[in-house]
């Protein structure tokens, strides 16, 4: 029985049982954020399942087309791993359940393909006691070949889940490992799963909790090519007719025999899968990039090309492998045949252009293999890796396989972070690239009726510039300028910055960064080719981001409302000197001749936002120059204008020249607000402001802050004031008190330091060690201390951390003469490891052992003892 023939009694099957069969959905998930691929015949109906959507019927059978390629390393080294694989499928939406599921499973494998009853087996959940009933009692099946497995549970990620029942078909002593222990869930060969029924009576969320659904519902999955495995009686999934045709295509290109060399065979195994799954993937709509499914797509691809050359197959190859594989899919894929150029044409881009680097990244990566293989090391660095991807186009994966095959393993931290720094400077790049981009003298080159029309939704490319050149083509990861027949974006000028958006080539993907003017008017995009390539003379789809002019046009508008409103508020003199016009906020530079005040600020704000709740209509109109001059439109000064003028009029408001993006209506502005207003040079002034959203976030920024600060005052928000002023008058008294205390506390010190002053003949002594935060609490101690005493002398030490301060003072003439404070504190402080010294009545000095402030006082004690008996 060929695989067509399988497929079609399948769904003929479940038709006749009353299912509704639909096509199989595209490789490229819907509203499913969560998967990568269809992996899954069930994956496209995870909403009926949930109850979020209303399938169009209860029951439901599918062909679905699946990529899988969590372990494409096994691709070709096992009987059954493919990327590719079709998923034969019936589904209940809260209709039948268990019991029409066991026993239809089994009336199609027994009855309509006949296999050997004999020879198949049955697993269910542990405790499915349900399952077990209705395989014994209404199908009849041995209880001793019915297994019962802790593991029977089918998910995929998060979505509906529940346990299951396989069915497995025992292929004979002679496929098996031979093991004591062989048997059903065995990973040798014997033992083939052949269709899985899952009970999804649970939906998984992100964290891993099983909700029961509403409804009990089937899923069922029998892999296509392992049956026709078994009906064609063949080895493993390749040989048969859904494959093998794939390796007979690159046996005969490559002059090579199947099932002499495993090696090779692993090798014609992998591009048939691969080619199978790159047909398809690119027949969905996928193209080659660095990111998400294209990168699969790509890896995928390379891979194969490096299979091929391992074969000795050197010429490019593949489009023949894809026409092959359309010949095997053609009749249950019919639209692949109206496809085949563009498919075979894609996919040949991607070959040329690995094939261009992958001779030298092999040669590179095999003399690394040799180097760490010398040096007895087992791990490749991450930036060999890297430069492997960034130069050669290696996927890591495809690295890191070549490398395991040596026993070799990959630094893939290193490489991520590799990784992570070329994004980094990658985008650094391309905003610097978009602001430089060399744009040439093209005026030969197009045809100056280029025009703009903001309602274009396609439009042709007329001309690829690449680092400022003209080319025919340009492919993802490039920086390109692309010029269009017409466009709908607005370029940059004015002071408004240019349109962001999309465009679409059959072929590739382009995100527009910018737009701009050469000065013959011509309008240029710069943007990023992110998937695939463009290509002169292509038609695209061309989107401009819609949300972001909006944003630019309400600012536009507000920009010319504040302008008449400054004339209004400030003076006539008020003229505009530049302006900027962005999606996030707007600036008019005007001259003034001072600050503008607070209530001026407010009074403007006020009116712009009146005009805006006024809802004038903004009325744009092209006319002569003379017209718009007659009608008093207020033109920007040292602007030259053409003959014919765009005039933009807010009804009552004002009316400017002006090419730029406005809105219909005032009230589209929604809200303006005024968030700074600086002076720029001498007589010039800049008002920056925000509109709409920006202005409806900075209002719940500010309530946000205001909340804040009200919950840490414990007030309500309209509190926040008199709480402030009460707690800021509260802090200045606790200042005063604060520095009362802190001088009755030094009167304290002092008073003490006074009961111990020594009378050393007529002279008053003071030697202490005291409490000073600083040189200068010392001080202002030391002073206090020598107010009360009208002839000798006062020394003071202080330890303040890792060092030790001393002061001394010396009063009454005569104690000036005999007591000389700089030598006694000088003298002090060496025996602290310190030094200092001053004048006979005042000096001060630091140590770096606070441990030796006793010592030290007690040196000063002695000289003054000594220098006072000189006397
Ligand atoms: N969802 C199950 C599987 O993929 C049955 O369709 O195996």
């Amino acid at each position: 029985m060929t695989g067509n023939e399988l497929r079609r009694k399948f769904l003929a099957f479940f038709k006749s049982k009353g299912h509704l069969i639909l096509d199989s959905h595209s490789l490229i998930p819907e509203n499913d954020p969560t998967l990568l691929l269809i992996g899954a015949g069930m994956a496209p109906f995870k909403p009926f399942f949930t109850g979020k959507m209303q399938p169009p019927h209860r029951r439901v059978s599918t062909c679905q087309k699946c990529v899988r390629t969590g372990d494409i390393e096994n691709v070709g080294r096992t009987a059954r791993h493919q990327t590719f694989f079709e998923m034969l499928g019936n589904f209940s939406f809260g209709d039948y359940f268990k019991k029409e599921a066991i026993t239809w499973a089994w009336e199609f494998l027994t009855q309509v393909i006949e296999l050997p009853a004999d020879k198949l087996w049955v697993t269910i959940h542990t405790e499915d006691d349900e399952a077990f009933a209705i395989w014994v009692n209404e199908v009849g099946f041995p209880a001793e070949r019915i297994v019962r497995l802790e593991d029977n549970f089918w998910e995929i990620g998060t979505g509906p889940c529940g346990p299951c029942s396989e069915i497995y078909i025992d292929l004979g002593e002679e496929r098996g490992c031979g093991s004591d222990t062989c048997g059903v869930g065995c990973d040798c060969d014997r033992y083939l799963e052949i269709w899985n029924l899952v009970f999804t009576q649970f939906n998984r969320d992100e964290a891993g909790n099983y909700t029961p659904l509403a409804h009990k519902n089937i899923d069922t999955g029998a892999g296509l090519e392992r049956i026709a495995s078994v009906l064609q009686n063949k080895p493993s999934n390749f040989e048969t007719d859904l494959l093998f045709p794939i390796i007979e295509y690159t046996m005969k290109l490559g002059q090579l025999t199947y099932g002499q060399s495993a090696n090779t065979d692993v090798s014609l195994k992998v591009i048939a899968d691969h080619a199978r799954s790159m047909t398809i993937m690119v027949a969905d709509g996928i193209l080659p990039s660095n990111e998400g499914r294209g990168y699969v797509l790509r890896r995928i691809l390379r891979r194969a090309v490096r299979h091929a050359r391992l074969l000795g197959i050197h010429q490019p190859f593949l489009a023949g492998a894809v026409d092959t594989a359309i010949e095997i899919f053609h009749e249950a894929y019919p639209e692949l045949q109206e496809q085949a150029a563009y498919i075979k044409r894609i996919i040949e881009l991607e070959e040329k252009r690995f094939d261009e680097t992958l001779q030298q990244g092999t040669e590179l990566l095999n003399k690394e293999i040799v180097e760490l293989r010398n040096a007895g090391k087992k791990v490749l660095a991450g930036e060999t890796a890297f430069k492997l991807y960034d130069t050669f186009g290696f996927p890591w994966e495809l690295t890191n396989e070549i490398l395991s095959e040596a026993g070799i393993t990959l630094d893939k931290e290193a490489f991520d972070a590799s990784m992570h720094q070329q994004r980094d400077r990658a985008r650094k790049a391309r905003q610097e690239s978009s602001e430089q981009m060399l744009i040439p003298d093209l005026s030969r080159l197009v045809d100056t009726k280029l025009s703009a029309d903001a309602t274009v939704k396609q439009s042709s490319s007329v001309l690829l510039l690449k680092d400022g050149k003209v080319v025919t083509e340009a492919r993802d990861g490039d920086d390109v300028a692309i010029i269009l027949a017409v466009t709908p974006f607005y370029a940059e000028g004015g002071g408004q910055v240019g349109d962001s958006g999309v465009m679409i080539a059959q072929t590739g993907r382009a995100i527009i960064t910018n737009a701009k003017k050469l000065p013959d008017g011509t309008i240029y995009h710069m943007g990023h080719i992110v998937e695939g390539q463009i290509e002169t003379g292509q038609l695209m789809e061309v989107t401009v981001d819609e949300e972001r002019h909006f944003a630019c046009a309400r600012n536009h508008t507000a920009t010319h409302i504040l302008q008449s409103v400054l004339r209004e508020v400030l003076g006539t003199h008020v003229k505009q000197s530049g302006s900027f016009v962005g999606p996030d906020r707007l600036r008019f530079d005007f001259s003034h001749f001072s600050a503008v005040t607070v209530e001026e600020l407010e009074r403007i704000e006020t009116l712009v936002n009146e005009a805006v709740l006024a809802d004038h209509v903004v009325d744009k109109m092209e006319t002569t120059l003379e017209e718009a001059k007659k009608l008093g439109a207020i033109a920007l000064f040292g602007e030259k204008y053409g003959d014919r003028v765009r005039v933009i009029t807010v009804e009552g408001v004002s009316r400017e020249f002006c090419g730029g993006s406005h809105i219909d209506h005032t009230s589209q502005i929604g809200f303006f607000r005024i968030i700074a207003e600086t002076g720029i040079g001498s007589g010039l002034r800049r008002i920056e402001a925000v509109t709409g959203k920006a202005a409806l976030e900075l209002a719940v920024q500010e309530r946000k802050s205001l909340q804040e600060a009200a919950a840490l005052l414990k007030a309500r928000p309209e509190e926040v004031n008199s709480k402030l002023a009460s707690l800021l008058e509260h802090v200045k008294g606790l200042e005063h008190e604060l520095v009362a205390a802190q001088k009755k506390l030094a009167g304290s010190v002092v008073d003490d330091l006074l009961k111990n002053i020594q009378q050393i003949g007529t002279a008053q002594v003071v030697v202490e060690e005291v409490v000073a935060k600083d040189m200068d609490e010392l001080r202002s101690m030391a002073d206090l201390v020598r107010d009360h005493i009208s002839f000798g002398a006062v020394v003071l030490g202080a330890v303040n951390g890792e060092k030790v301060n001393f002061v001394a003072m010396t009063t009454g003439t005569a104690a000036k003469k005999l007591l000389h404070a700089g030598n006694i504190v000088k003298e002090a402080a060496k025996v602290a490891g310190g030094g200092g010294g001053g004048r006979p009545d005042m000096a001060q000095a630091g140590g770096k052992n606070p441990e030796k402030i006793a010592a030290a006082l007690g040196k000063a004690q002695e000289m003054i003892v000594s220098q006072l008996a000189k006397a």
